[in-house]
């Protein structure tokens, strides 16, 4: 048996049950083992599950069963036998082994039950082969495979922003400062500016692309580096925009709902939640919104922004996202279009994630006018020299446009219930962590 090839059998066609009393190989990695006499129960795993194989001396020979039996956690194995119905085997199946080869031992594996969460942060490259790991990073594949889809039947285009760029989206206390031949330069912080470009042209377009955040803050919702989705939509007021998002969100939890139930339940995710999610949500104002957090016993004041307790008191209760709208223009970003019927606030909405997640997106009305636009920018202390470019589109063909920018982490955060942001990502860069 050679380890190389297509003639080997997935284990999750195993676990389907279609390969019944077939002969089949399969290759994969040790993920428990047991021997005792003369029979080895290898639990073997590979990308698509876990199967039991009942490995006997007398029918693989001693040699074979000796390596077998001396296998480390995942070591390396090929297994050919005969698929077999059996209740008592993990996942319903189990192979009885007629071969089997041991490709590599390699070395005891570090990991054992009940580590640190540090020690299961620094041996990251290796945790991620576990069954909670992987499913959630199948379970983020599909989400962001099905906000992709969603854009695609809107006829959005999807298009790359640089990385590297010269000025700040978000305002400058979170900037990761780089050194570009001799020039400061910055790690996004969001691509919004660039996808308002995109729009000049294809009019309705999404990025999607890692925001890098110099965030000081310690917390369950926070990363340094993380994925952001920022569509931008020519001619879409705020209220188009919140209606898009709705309906992006709904989506993406019916699918996931509908398609991959069980996926959900391995992850501890009851897909009936995500199923409850159906627009229209919630919409509160900003004012509305610190109203009822101060009475839940929340300790802020009108004009301050909302942090993660107010978030979580105004959503535990919640089925369904909630919107909070016109923000004080003060405390949001220069480039967000004032509304005219309510001045001094913002056409803009956070979108709140239900049982206390919080804040997954961020969107708003974009100033599209030029007076305007100087105007916010010398009232947030830019200098408008770093946003030539930007100030351009409001010179050539002008037009009212709206857009958001949702946080991949977050959303995998609150859709599959995960304690903390670190695990919706395969390697979590946090204040204090840039290994492995
Ligand atoms: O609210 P933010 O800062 O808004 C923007 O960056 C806009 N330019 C987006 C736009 O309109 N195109 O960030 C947007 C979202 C947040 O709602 C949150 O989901 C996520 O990005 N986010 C973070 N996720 C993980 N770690 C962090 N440090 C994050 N900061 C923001
Ligand atoms: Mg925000």
């Amino acid at each position: 048996m050679d380890a190389l090839g297509t003639d080997f059998a997935k284990i999750g066609s195993i676990l389907s049950g279609s390969l019944t009393n077939s002969k089949v190989r399969i290759r994969g990695w040790v993920h428990r083992s047991r021997t005792s006499g003369g029979i080895c129960f290898l639990v073997v795993r590979d990308s698509t599950g876990v199967v039991q194989c009942a490995i006997k001396k007398d029918a693989v020979g001693e040699s074979s069963f000796i390596s077998a039996s001396q296998a480390y956690i995942e070591s390396t194995i090929l297994v050919e036998g005969v698929v077999k119905q059996d209740a008592r085997a993990p996942g319903g199946y189990e192979i009885s082994a007629s071969s089997v080869k041991l490709v590599a031992q390699g070395e005891p594996f570090p990991i054992a039950k009940d580590q640190s969460v540090e020690f299961l942060l620094d041996t990251r490259h290796l945790w991620l082969r576990s069954q909670r790991l992987t499913n959630i990073m199948k379970a983020r594949h599909k989400i962001i495979f099905y906000l992709r889809e969603f854009f695609e039947k809107e006829g959005f285009w999807e298009l790359a922003p640089p990385i590297i760029t010269g000025a700040a989206c978000e305002g400058g206390s979170t900037l990761f400062e780089i050194s570009y031949f001799g020039e400061k330069a910055y790690l996004t912080q969001s691509s919004q500016l660039y996808a308002e470009v995109f729009t000049t042209a294809l009019e309705n377009v999404y990025v999607l692309a890692p925001s890098f955040r110099a965030e000081p803050s310690r917390t369950v919702r926070h990363l340094c580096e993380y994925w952001h989705l920022e569509p931008e939509m020519a001619f879409y007021d705020q209220k188009m925009n919140m209606r898009l998002q709705e309906r992006m969100l709904e989506y993406v939890c019916q699918k996931m709902a509908d398609s991959h139930p069980d996926l959900l339940l391995a992850i501890g995710r009851q897909p009936e939640k995500l199923k409850a999610v159906r627009a229209p949500f919630k919409r509160m104002t900003y004012e509305e919104a610190v109203e009822i957090a101060a009475r839940s016993g929340a300790n802020i004041k009108k004009g301050q922004d909302l942090g993660a307790d107010e978030e979580a008191l105004l959503t535990k209760d919640e089925e369904k996202p909630v919107f909070v709208t016109n923000f004080p223009k003060e405390i949001k970003a220069f480039y967000m279009r004032e509304d005219p019927s309510n001045p001094g606030t913002v056409l803009n909405a956070d979108v709140l994630a239900p049982e206390a997640h919080g804040e997954i997106i961020g969107g708003s009305e974009r100033i599209w006018e030029y007076d305007e636009l100087m105007r916010r920018l010398k009232e947030n202390n830019l200098n408008p020299k770093d946003y030539e470019w930007y100030i351009d589109l409001r010179r050539y063909g002008p037009f009212p446009h709206s857009g958001f920018g949702l946080g991949i982490e977050r959303l995998v955060k609150w859709m599959l219930n995960l304690d903390h942001i670190r695990d919706a990502i395969p390697f979590p860069r946090t204040i204090n962590r840039v290994y492995p």
